[in-house]
C-alpha cells in the first residue's frame, strides 16, 4: 500500500507500514533517552501517539477507497432496458412466487418492494382485484428480516363492525357477551413479524381510529382490558380502492392514509400489462397440469387470440381461473367452446383478424385498442418469429441460439416459455430430419 503523492510520478512515496515502522523506533528510543526528563519523554511519547493514529487513520481510509473504487456500482435502473431490470432482480435473488415480465410499472413495483422489504416501514399496495396485491405483501414479509415470523394476514372488509376491536386487539374474558375466555388478537399474534391488512378501504371511521394509534404508540389495549400490551409489527396494507381520493372525500382519514403509505406500491390491471399475459398462460398451463396430474393444456389458434385480446376485469386470479378451466375441461386442445358462457365468443362470428383476411398468429392480439398496443403486438410477433427461426436453424439447441445472437441463456429461456416455444420439437424435428436424409 503507498501513501497518495501529490508530487507525482518522480517522488519518493513512503508506505504506511514503513512510516508506522519509523514511530516505533522514535517511540522506543524515546522511552530509553538518557539524555531527557521524564516530563519531556512523556510529552514527545504523546506526540508520537498522535501522530501514530493519524497515519493509521490515513491507512484505513486509504483501504476504504481502495475498497470502494473496487466494488460494482448498481447501474441506475432509468440505464437499464427493461429485460436487464427482470434479470438483474432475478440475479439479487428476489424472492417472488410468481412470474413477471418486462412492463415497467410492474417493474417499478416490485424494486420499490424490493427496496421496501428489509425496513421495517408500512408499506401501503393498491392496484384492482386480482392484481396480485397479497401475493406482493407475502413477498415483502419473505424478504424482509422477519421472514421467518408470524405473517398474519386480516381482511378488513370481512369483519363485522361490532367485532373489529376484538378481533384486531382481542379481548377478555366477559368483555361482552360470548367473550366466554381471554383471546389474543391479531396484531398480538402478528407481534415481531408482519400484519397484512387486506381491504384497508373497508375500514370503518372508528376502527380507523384505533388502528392509528397501533401506529403511534406501537401499543394496544385488549377490549374490557386497561392493560396495555407493546407490539412490535409490521404493517402492510392493501386496497383496491383510491385511498388519496376517499381521504379527500373524508371516507378515510388522512392522518392514517400518510402514515400507512410511507411506501406506496401500485399494481398495474392485465390490460395494462399484455406483454405478461403469454407468460402467465405457461405459467398457469404447467401449474394447472401438475394439479391436475396431466400435460399442459395446448390451445387452438382461436382460443389463444380471444385470450390475448381479452379484457380480464378479474386481473391475474381470472386468467389463472380460465386455465384451470380449460385444463380442466378440455383433452390435449382448448378451444373457445371450453371458455365460460358468459364471456364465449360467438360461434359463428369470425374473429377480427379472420375477418379482415389476416393470418391467425397466436401472438396477435385480434383488436388492438391504441397503436401502443398494435405495435407491441407486432413485436411480440416478431420476437416469436425469430425464435423459432433461431431454434430451426440451431436444431433446437438453446445454449447454441443464445451463443450466436449474444443473449443470456436464461433470458432466451423465459422468452421462449412466454410464446409457448418448446425447443425440445425443433429437437424433434432435426432429428426427423436426419433420419429422413439418411434412409
Ligand atoms: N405476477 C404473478 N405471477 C403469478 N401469479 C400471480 C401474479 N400476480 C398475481 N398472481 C396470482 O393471482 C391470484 C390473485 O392474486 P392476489 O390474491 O394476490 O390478488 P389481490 O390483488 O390480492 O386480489 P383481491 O383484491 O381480489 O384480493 C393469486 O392466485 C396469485 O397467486
Ligand atoms: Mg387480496
Amino acid at each position: 500500500m503507498k501513501l497518495f503523492d501529490p508530487l507525482g510520478p518522480g517522488s519518493t512515496t513512503v508506505s504506511y507500514a514503513g512510516l508506522l515502522e519509523k514511530i516505533e523506533i522514535v517511540r522506543s528510543t524515546l522511552r530509553w533517552a538518557p539524555k531527557l526528563e521524564r516530563a519531556e519523554i512523556e510529552k514527545l511519547l504523546n506526540q508520537a501517539n498522535t501522530l501514530r493514529d493519524e497515519v493509521m487513520q490515513l491507512s484505513r481510509k486509504e483501504r476504504f477507497i481502495e475498497a470502494a473504487a473496487l466494488e460494482p456500482q448498481a447501474p441506475d435502473a432509468a440505464d437499464l432496458t427493461a429485460g436487464q431490470r427482470r434479470q438483474a432482480l432475478i440475479d439479487r435473488s428476489f424472492v417472488f412466487e410468481g412470474t413477471f415480465g418486462d412492463n415497467p410499472k410492474l417493474l417499478a413495483a416490485l424494486e420499490v418492494a424490493e427496496k421496501a422489504a428489509p425496513t421495517d416501514l408500512p408499506v401501503l399496495i393498491d392496484g384492482e382485484s386480482g392484481t396480485g396485491k397479497e401475493l406482493m405483501a407475502k413477498v415483502i414479509h419473505a424478504n424482509g428480516s422477519r421472514a421467518d415470523k408470524p405473517y398474519i394476514s386480516v381482511n378488513c372488509g370481512a369483519i363485522p363492525d361490532n367485532l373489529l376491536e376484538s378481533e384486531l386487539f382481542g379481548h377478555r374474558k366477559g368483555a361482552f357477551t360470548g367473550a366466554s375466555s381471554d383471546r389474543k388478537g391479531k396484531f398480538e399474534s402478528a407481534h415481531t413479524g408482519t400484519i397484512f391488512l387486506d381491504e384497508i378501504g373497508e375500514l370503518p371511521l372508528t376502527g380507523q381510529v384505533k388502528l392509528l394509534r397501533v401506529l403511534e404508540a406501537h401499543e394496544i389495549q385488549r377490549v374490557g382490558s386497561d392493560e396495555t400490551i407493546a407490539v412490535d409489527t409490521r404493517i402492510v396494507a392493501a386496497t383496491n380502492r383510491n385511498l388519496r381520493q376517499m381521504s379527500e372525500q373524508g371516507h378515510f382519514r388522512e392522518d392514517l392514509f400518510y402514515r400507512l403509505s410511507v411506501i406506496h406500491v401500485s399494481l398495474p390491471a392485465l390490460r395494462e400489462r399484455r406483454d405478461e399475459i403469454p407468460l402467465l398462460f405457461s405459467y398457469f398451463g404447467d401449474e394447472a397440469a401438475e394439479a391436475l396430474r396431466r400435460r399442459p393444456v395446448k390451445m387452438t389458434p382461436k382460443l389463444r387470440e380471444f385470450l390475448l385480446s381479452y379484457g380480464y376485469p378479474g386481473n391475474i386470479r381470472e386468467l389463472r381461473n380460465l386455465i384451470y378451466r380449460l385444463s380442466c375441461l378440455a383433452g390435449d386442445v382448448a378451444d373457445v367452446d371450453h371458455l365460460p358462457e358468459d364471456i364465449r365468443p360467438q360461434r359463428d362470428m369470425p374473429t377480427l383478424v379472420e375477418a379482415f383476411g389476416a393470418q391467425s398468429t397466436a401472438g396477435l392480439s385480434a383488436v388492438p385498442n391504441s397503436l401502443a398496443e398494435a405495435k407491441r403486438a407486432a413485436s411480440d410477433e416478431a420476437e416469436r418469429a425469430f425464435l423459432e427461426r433461431g431454434l430451426q436453424e440451431t436444431g433446437g439447441t438453446v445454449a447454441e441460439l443464445a451463443r450466436r445472437c449474444d443473449m443470456n441463456r436464461s433470458h432466451l429461456q423465459m422468452l421462449l416459455k412466454k410464446h409457448g416455444i418448446h425447443s425440445k420439437d425443433f429437437r424433434r424435428r432435426a432429428q426427423d430430419g436426419a433420419l429422413r436424409e439418411k434412409s
